[in-house]
């Protein structure tokens, strides 16, 4: 019964702030990259990205920790490009995906092996963002961001996984946290951007909202909300904050 009730306020929530959600200024490029590039992307975020993009305090780096077929880093990067930012854009990801441990076994159900499909998704990954961020291409990393970061902090010159070099390290403007969201890996993801974002930069936390109760980065965000050099900018529903001392 009580996890019943949960259900339902949940849902409610959920309906209440897809009322109330704010969305980014539609431009037909947005819908004609959704068409095309597979994602798991809240229409508040790309409002959120805007919001942040606009408002950078540095040409510093922006970051994203997971980054899946493309469709939020080619979202970036057309909000860069829009607003005539130099950031670069520097990702990671490992597409290692649940039961992946095991890179011979079968996704349930059919006979495709988990390396295979490991394999798919970061090839479509290249294709999409070497199409639709072709005038800016964005850094890749294959790495779990735990590791991205331990060389982030060593300052590593590296290739990345369309075998271009890139310099990581320094100060960040701006973190987009779409990885492992479990308490302990977001709460990490946190602490390492927390170490090298500029004053004035911006921190957005996928399934953040307050109806994803049963997301870890939802307990996260209660301590964030407490600290007192962050402040939310939007819940929308996830949350945008801002590092503000
Ligand atoms: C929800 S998807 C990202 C969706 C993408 N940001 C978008 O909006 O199109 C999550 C991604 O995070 C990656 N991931 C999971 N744990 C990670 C970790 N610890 N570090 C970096 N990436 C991770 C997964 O491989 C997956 O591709």
């Amino acid at each position: 019964m009580k996890q019943y009730i949960q259900k339902l306020t949940n849902g409610l929530q959920y309906g209440k702030h897809l009322l109330t959600q704010k969305k980014a200024k539609p431009y037909e490029f947005i819908n004609w990259l959704r068409f095309a590039n597979a994602g798991m992307l809240n229409d508040g975020n790309v409002h959120g990205f805007e919001y942040a993009i606009e408002h950078l305090p540095s040409d510093n780096p922006i970051i994203e920790i997971g980054s899946f077929c493309g469709l939020s880093t080619n979202l970036m990067n057309f909000y860069l490009e829009r607003n005539k930012k130099t950031n670069k854009l520097i990702t990671c990801d490992k597409w290692m995906f649940e039961g992946a441990e095991v890179p011979e076994s079968l996704l349930e159900g059919s006979k495709i092996t988990h390396k295979e499909y490991k394999q798919f998704v970061k090839e479509t990954y290249i294709r999409n963002v070497s199409f639709f961020s072709k005038n800016n291409l964005p850094y890749t990393i294959e790495e779990f961001s735990d590791d991205f970061f331990a060389r982030w902090n060593k300052n590593e010159k590296t290739t990345d996984v369309m075998n271009r070099e890139i310099q990581l390290g320094g100060n960040i403007s701006f973190a987009y946290i779409d990885g492992n969201h479990t308490y302990e890996y977001a709460k990490r993801d946190f602490e390492n951007v927390d170490k090298h974002l500029d004053v004035g930069g911006f921190i957005l936390f996928d399934d953040s909202a307050d109806y994803y109760s049963h997301f870890g980065v939802n307990e996260l965000m209660q301590e964030i909300k407490q600290m007192s050099n962050y402040s939310v900018i939007m819940k929308n529903p996830n949350y945008l904050v801002k590092k503000i001392s």
